[in-house]
């Protein structure tokens, strides 16, 4: 099958994508390692992202898109300007993670595995941390917050708008986007 979509990689994703063929016989065995490889570039996996990754493996677009809806790390959105991370492992969830979630997504009008309307919020569910104790753990791009109980989140949602109303350059959010200098850097 031809190659027909194409995508604005990294020149660095592209070198380590062609890495990989020659350490798979098969090329369906690539579904998952070339879907976590564009998407760490592009932040997501659209429609020409699964077309492209298709026509490398030689598959329909069909049986790479059901690979992403199956598994949850894969977004089929472009990432919010910010990105909350709520801990659903079981010591998280023994004290309040998901009702935690349902209020950060209330708050944030986002629902969680999405992005917002206004492009300002994903949230998503993650497994553990690794700081069990301190759990509902939250994490809001780099930054870790602890104790994030459902009844206590005043200060990590105002935290989150404000990282939101800083945009992505700020200090405590360099998060470059896809086609600007710094994020070809
Ligand atoms: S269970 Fe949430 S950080 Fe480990």
């Amino acid at each position: 099958m031809a190659e027909t979509a194409t995508l604005d990689l990294k020149p660095a994703t592209l070198a380590k994508i062609e890495s990989l063929f020659p350490k798979y016989p098969d090329k369906r065995s690539l579904t998952l390692p070339l879907c976590h490889l564009v998407q760490e570039d592009l932040g997501y996996l659209s429609d020409e992202a699964i077309e492209w990754i298709a026509a490398k493996l030689e598959l329909e677009p069909i049986q790479v898109l059901q690979v992403v809806s199956f598994y949850p790390m894969y977004r089929r959105e472009p990432i919010g300007k910010v990105h909350v991370k709520v801990c659903r492992t079981l010591s998280c969830a023994l004290v309040g993670a998901y009702k935690t979630c349902e209020k950060l997504e209330q708050a944030l009008d986002c629902k969680r595995g999405h992005t917002s309307a206004d492009g300002n919020y994903t949230i998503e569910f993650v497994e553990c941390i690794a700081k069990c104790g301190m759990g509902p753990l939250v994490q809001v791009d780099d930054k870790l917050y602890e104790n994030c109980k459902p009844e206590e989140l005043d200060g990590l949602i105002d935290a989150i708008k404000t990282a939101a109303s800083e945009g992505p350059e700020s200090a405590d959010h360099p998060k470059p986007q896809p086609g600007t200098p710094a994020y070809e850097g």
